[in-house]
């Protein structure tokens, strides 16, 4: 279950990036096909942010899971800095975001909901484990690889 817990969240963040650059383009463009892009975007987010939250707990790098040995502060080490704090607090911004993007995009407030979709597209893009991270954090580009 652990494996496709994190296949799915790897997996998951492509939809996601797709979904932001489609309604980046609908938003600016002024297109009402926003209402329903913004519902899916939405949808991919909070699902993402309930597997998240299960692995910030029970993962690999979960808070339930002991420090390896070598390891003192989860904060002095950069994976354990980089799963336990910053990863999930700049995602959690990025979700937030596209939940209030989702708000603007129902309105057809078109401005509110490109500007918003793009500060939670740099978010995502900086938080991401990069496969060309620092060694300790970065991750394939596709599950399983
Ligand atoms: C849009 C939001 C998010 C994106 C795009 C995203 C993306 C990713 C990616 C690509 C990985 C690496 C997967 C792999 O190894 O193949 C990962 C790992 C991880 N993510 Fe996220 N994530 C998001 C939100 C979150 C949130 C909200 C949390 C926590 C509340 C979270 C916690 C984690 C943890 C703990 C890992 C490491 C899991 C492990 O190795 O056991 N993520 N994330």
């Amino acid at each position: 279950m652990e494996t496709g817990m994190l296949h799915l969240h790897s997996l998951l963040r492509w939809v996601i990036l797709l979904l932001l650059l489609v309604g980046l383009v609908q938003a600016f463009g002024k297109k009402e096909s926003i209402r329903s892009t913004s519902l899916w975007l939405m949808i991919a987010a909070h699902t993402m942010l309930l597997i998240g939250l299960y692995q910030w707990i029970a993962g690999k790098y979960g808070l339930i899971n002991p420090l390896p040995e070598g390891v003192t502060s989860s904060m002095g080490n950069l994976t354990y800095r980089f799963y336990r704090l910053e990863h999930p607090l700049l995602m959690l911004v990025a979700i937030i975001l596209i939940t209030l993007a989702r708000g603007k995009a129902k309105k057809l407030n078109y401005k509110n909901t490109g500007w918003l979709l793009l500060i939670a597209l740099i978010f995502i893009l900086v938080a991401v484990p990069w496969p060309f991270r620092e060694a300790g954090a970065g991750r394939a580009w596709f599950p399983g690889m």
